[in-house]
């Protein structure tokens, strides 16, 4: 393991049977309130950013929100939220996709994401990949290129990474860890 892959994870909390029996929830915000930490974060993503020749950065709500703002301002790029359905004023292009039980909806501004733009979507946890192939779907509809998909965590056993092969089409998907 390399040192930061060491430091980001320790300071990941894992949280027992949070939200509901069974469940390990991934607990970021140790690692937010540790400036080494956040900032180590946030020059890693920004670097990936950079080496996908992205020109803009989608966070996908709501710690989407938290790593991606920074990494967007360190990279020089700006920053489109895409966010939970209903919270957008303006036109949005808005996509359902499968939850465990029932299902999701998000959005994004339609005259955020545009033909030209190569978008890198930021998230803290890659977990069954259902939001972030969401979030690819909004892209590529826009018109956008996707330059790729960025994570803090993947969370293996869950099987995201293949979720993403096909929307992916080729770009990379990055976590900084893997457990
Ligand atoms: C969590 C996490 C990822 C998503 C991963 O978000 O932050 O965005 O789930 O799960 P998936 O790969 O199975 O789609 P969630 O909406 O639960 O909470 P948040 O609003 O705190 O980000
Ligand atoms: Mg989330």
């Amino acid at each position: 393991m390399t040192d930061i892959e060491e430091l980001l994870l320790s300071r990941i909390r894992d949280v027992a049977d949070y939200p509901e029996p069974g469940v390990m929830f991934k607990d970021i915000t140790p690692l937010l309130a540790d400036p080494p930490a956040f900032t180590a974060l946030t020059d890693a993503l920004a670097d990936i950013a950079l080496r996908t020749g992205a020109t803009k950065i989608v966070g996908l709500e709501a710690r989407g929100f938290i790593l991606g703002a920074p990494v967007a301002v360190r990279a020089g790029l700006g920053f489109i939220p895409v966010r939970k359905a209903g919270k957008l004023p303006g036109a949005t292009l808005s996509q359902a996709y499968d939850l465990e039980y029932g299902s999701a909806e998000i959005e994004v501004h339609a005259e955020d994401l545009l033909p030209g733009d190569r978008v890198l979507v930021v998230d803290d946890v890659l977990a069954t990949g259902g939001t972030a192939e969401a979030s690819l779907q909004l892209i590529r509809r826009a018109g956008a290129e996707v330059a790729g998909v960025a994570v803090l965590m993947e969370l293996a056993f869950l099987s995201g990474r293949a979720r993403l092969e096909a929307p992916l089409a080729g770009a990379p998907l990055e976590a900084l860890i893997t457990v």
